[in-house]
């Protein structure tokens, strides 16, 4: 499986990296928003140094094709052409997504709430494709079943892509997506933290340590 962080902050990305196993980082504009002020490429660039041989996923915002064409020309100039573009499932994103992967891009579809939208971006070439998982919870959409069936899909007919499930609000949709069959989960700092601290753990902890402590003196 594969682990990425969903954020901009570069405090948090560091901390991230060095801490757990971080495969890469995705963004969004608004993700991006909440660490303003910047200026914006010189931003991706920073979180780029940081992910050094780690993918990086970067949001392509305009919603017709030639915009979206024009601004992965721009990253592409701005950042190398081993960023993934991280593009709508909309009628629009899906012939951008032919594009991008017809001129040797890498492509993360993306704003995926229905099965359709997975398929169509599986078929489309998409090397990873994100199913919103609290979005889709919150609209009663079955994030995973849908998740089971893409996986089935991706499996049977041998397609490459693979499935980097996003939008978390729990830690509990997290270990859920995984075990449906994402092969890839991008979560928010915050969120990792929640998972990573529990009382349970640490009350354990710090029993051993103060055992450690009296076993150490002998008596
Ligand atoms: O990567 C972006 C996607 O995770 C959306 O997340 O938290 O805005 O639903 P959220």
């Amino acid at each position: 499986m594969e682990f990425m962080l969903d954020s901009a902050n570069l405090k948090d990305l560091e901390h991230g990296m060095k801490y757990y196993p971080v495969d890469g980082v995705t963004t969004n504009p608004s993700i991006l928003k909440a660490d303003l002020p910047f200026d914006y490429f010189e931003q991706l660039k920073a979180i780029k140094a940081l992910c050094g041989a780690r993918t990086m996923h970067v949001q392509l915002a305009a919603e017709d094709f030639d915009g979206m064409m024009a601004e992965a020309e721009e990253i592409w100039q701005q950042l190398g052409k081993d960023v993934y573009l991280k593009i709508p499932v909309t009628e629009e994103g899906v012939r951008a997504i032919k594009e991008v992967k017809s001129r040797g891009g890498y492509v993360t579809a993306t704003a995926i709430y229905y099965p359709f939208q997975g398929i169509m971006a599986i078929h489309a070439g998409a090397d990873y494709l994100a199913p919103y998982c609290n979005r889709m919870e919150n609209n009663d959409i079955d994030f995973v079943t849908i998740i089971e069936q893409l996986r089935d899909l991706i499996d049977r007919d041998g397609y490459k892509a693979k499935i980097l499930a996003a939008s978390f609000k729990n830690v509990r949709q997290v270990t859920a997506a995984i075990y449906a069959g994402a092969h890839c989960v991008t979560i928010q700092p915050a969120l990792l933290k929640t998972a990573m601290h529990s009382a349970l753990v640490s009350d354990a902890v710090a029993a051993f340590s103060k055992d450690y402590k009296t076993v150490r003196q002998g008596k």
